[in-house]
């Protein structure tokens, strides 16, 4: 492999154009070693063993992200713990932690359950449909808008503002004059609604997060304003735009998968293990950073203290040496007894996803009620559009011809 395929491999991993398939220039980045240089001073990191090295030293910093990504962005995303280190890090995340065990989330079921035998009865009913938009979207949005407490008619309201800032995670200089003001325009929003909507719970507090959030205010843990805002928007935009995606990359790869999903069908009690296959197989978000805090030495490159990298999550889950056979979708590959590679689709160590337990209980739902009550969906377009961006990475719409079984009562 020369210099030039590897550079093209740097350029098509982040094009808009290769959206639909990064996953080619991934395997020639693998391919040209555990580090290639990459854009803004960083190294890629394409390869398993690596990635989870970084992942999982704590030597490696999350905070400088907004220095490196949003340089000269002048809004302040506001400060979230997912950008934050100990001891800053552990309070606030400590304050949400509760609401997010596998305990807790566990009593949701009936909920996520509830609210997606409601969406297939209208999707069965429609049968030509858009899956982003009549199942993907409302279930994380409406699940994680009824956790903190927002009234259903502002639910839409906050997809506008969460879909623009999440947009705004990508790299500055990726992003177009009119998506940097979107996303300025949505942190204002944002703060202003949220904030409004804290001072209500104040003065008037609900069986919900964020009351539980100002309480914990009042009862004089440490947390400014700007903290509560800004674990806020981590919750609502890591919360849902994520699991939007993983639910349309699930549909999408079942679609294109007719074995796999026959077997799905066989044996719903796959799906444990399938959204996990799923999240490995085409994982949400395909990329984080990390800055060295003191020099360090991985697979035997060395860091200078400021040296960024660029994590590439979604590679190191088709990296070859880590999961047999990586291309395939095998929904039983993390079933019991198994013993399959761990995917770094929730990240790794300090910053492992808070709402792991609350995104795999709905993929799991999702995926047995499409066991239970789908016969077949044909894809209208293969593949379908996706939206331009590179963190947070998905299909903008995914039209369906979809058929439910006879004695389904829609
Ligand atoms: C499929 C769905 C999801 C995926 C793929 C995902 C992915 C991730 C990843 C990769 C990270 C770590 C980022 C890094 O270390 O740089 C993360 C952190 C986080 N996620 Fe998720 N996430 C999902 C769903 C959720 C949900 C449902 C919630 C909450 C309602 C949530 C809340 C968070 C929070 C609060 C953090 C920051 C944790 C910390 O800094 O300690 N995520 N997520």
């Amino acid at each position: 492999m020369n210099a030039e395929d590897i550079q093209q491999a740097v350029i098509d991993s982040v094009s808009p154009e290769w959206r639909h398939d990064p996953y080619r220039a991934y395997e020639v980045l693998r391919a040209a070693g555990p580090f290639v240089p990459g854009p803004l001073g960083t190294r890629l990191v394409p390869s398993h063993r690596e990635a989870e090295a970084i992942m999982q030293d704590s030597r490696w910093s999350h905070a400088e992200e907004s220095e490196l990504l949003h340089p000269d962005s002048g809004v302040e995303l506001p400060g979230s713990f997912l950008w934050m280190e100990p001891p800053d890090h552990t309070r606030l995340r400590g304050l949400v932690s509760k609401a997010f065990t596998a305990r807790t989330v566990e009593g949701l079921r009936g909920r996520a359950e509830h609210l997606v035998e409601d969406l297939f009865d209208k999707i069965l009913a429609q049968g030509e449909v858009d899956l982003l938009e009549s199942l993907a979207y409302p279930l994380p949005l409406t699940l994680v808008c009824e956790l903190l407490g927002v009234p259903a008619e502002e639910h839409e309201a906050v997809r506008q503002m969460s879909g623009a800032i999440a947009r705004g995670l990508d790299p500055d200089l990726l992003l177009s004059p009119a998506e940097l003001d979107a996303r300025t325009r949505a942190v204002h929003e944002f703060n202003a609604f949220f904030g409004d909507l804290a001072d209500r719970r104040r003065a008037e507090p609900r069986d919900d997060l964020i009351t539980a959030l100002v309480q914990a205010e009042a009862a004089g843990v440490r947390m400014t304003p700007v903290e509560l805002l800004g674990t806020l928007l981590i919750l609502v935009v890591a919360g849902h735009e994520t699991t939007v995606n993983l639910i349309a990359n699930g549909v999408l790869a079942l679609i294109r998968d007719p074995a796999e999903f026959d077997r799905l069908r066989a044996d719903p009690g796959l799906a444990v293990s399938a959204a996990d296959e799923i999240l490995r197989y085409d994982a949400p978000v395909h990329l984080t950073t990390r800055t060295a805090r003191e020099e360090l030495t991985v697979s035997g490159q060395t860091f200078a203290p400021g040296d960024a990298v660029i994590v590439l999550l979604a590679s190191a889950n088709r990296d070859p040496a880590a999961f047999p056979d990586p291309d395939r979708l095998d929904l039983g590959r993390y079933a019991p007894g198994r013993r399959a590679g761990r995917h770094l689709s929730f990240g790794l160590g300090l910053h492992y996803c808070l709402g792991a337990p609350l995104a795999r209980l709905e993929m799991e739902v999702t995926l047995r009620a499409i066991a239970r009550r789908v016969s077949s969906f044909t894809l209208r377009q293969d593949p379908p559009p996706y939206r331009p961006n590179l963190v947070v990475r998905g299909v903008s719409e995914l039209h369906v011809h979809i058929r439910g079984h006879r004695e389904d009562p829609s």
